[in-house]
């Protein structure tokens, strides 16, 4: 195992031992480090026999779900949620948070708006001291598809930088969300930004549905390091 996957997975590990419990209903993220938390849950269920309720932010969080045999419930029958587990592509000094690098923010800040305990994941190339640093592709921004244009147009004109729009591999078509929408990819220029601002004057824009700016969100960050050790934010 390379050591970026080493660091994944004593993140994960660390979160599902550290904050899940027998009863709890968890909400699952999305993306690489997430299928090792789904692992480690997995484990605890067969051995603990942990009785858990597993709600996904997302088709792939669904599948990991069915997959690993765990139980899978959905907001509608689970509006509150003990704990959700979710990685991270940026995150800086004051755990401003850039997520929604596999497209799925939308279902990922709903479902993290249903915690008070909100626990991101994430290797160590993850930890900057200002967002931009390392994650150059941008904040996303999902949009329903027939608003992409105008909504380029204005964030450029209100926020500068480029907004592009995401295209699948080779080119194919534009990359289309589990929602059905399109995502454009904020390049912002550097700057000394209130995310919180930012994020605010983004989702007022007609036709953005939502941005993967996670702004005062996130109660802990656990960063794995290369020697399978974990870091605390806080
Ligand atoms: C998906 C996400 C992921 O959580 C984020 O991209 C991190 O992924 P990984 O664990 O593969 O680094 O926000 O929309």
């Amino acid at each position: 195992m390379g050591s970026l996957d080493i660091a994944k997975k004593a993140a994960a590990f660390k979160a599902v031992d550290e904050y899940v419990k027998d009863n709890d209903i968890i909400g699952i993220g999305s993306g690489s480090t997430i299928i090792y938390a789904v692992e480690r849950l997995a484990e605890r269920v067969e051995k603990e026999h942990l009785r858990l309720v597993c709600v996904p932010t997302s088709f792939q969080a669904k599948q990991l779900i069915r997959q690993y045999k765990l139980t899978l419930g959905e907001l509608d029958t689970h509006p509150e949620l003990n704990c959700v587990i979710d990685g991270a592509d940026e995150v800086d000094s004051n755990m401003n948070i850039i997520k929604g690098g596999g497209g799925c923010l939308t279902q990922e800040k709903i479902v993290a708006s249903c915690t008070e305990r909100l626990i991101i994941i994430a290797d160590y190339t993850k930890k900057v001291s200002y967002l931009g640093e390392q994650y150059t592709k941008g904040v996303p921004v999902e949009v329903i598809p027939l608003a992409w244009v105008p909504v380029r147009k204005k964030i450029e004109k209100l926020l500068g930088g480029q907004a592009d729009l995401r295209m699948a591999k080779m080119k194919a078509g534009p990359v289309i969300t589990d929602n059905g929408n399109f995502i454009l990819d904020w390049k912002f220029p550097p700057s000394e930004y209130n995310w919180q601002e930012v994020n605010e004057k983004l989702t007022m824009i007609p036709g953005v549905v939502e941005t993967g700016l996670f702004v005062n969100m996130a109660i802990q960050v656990l960063y794995g390091l290369s020697d399978g050790s974990v870091q605390r934010h806080i």
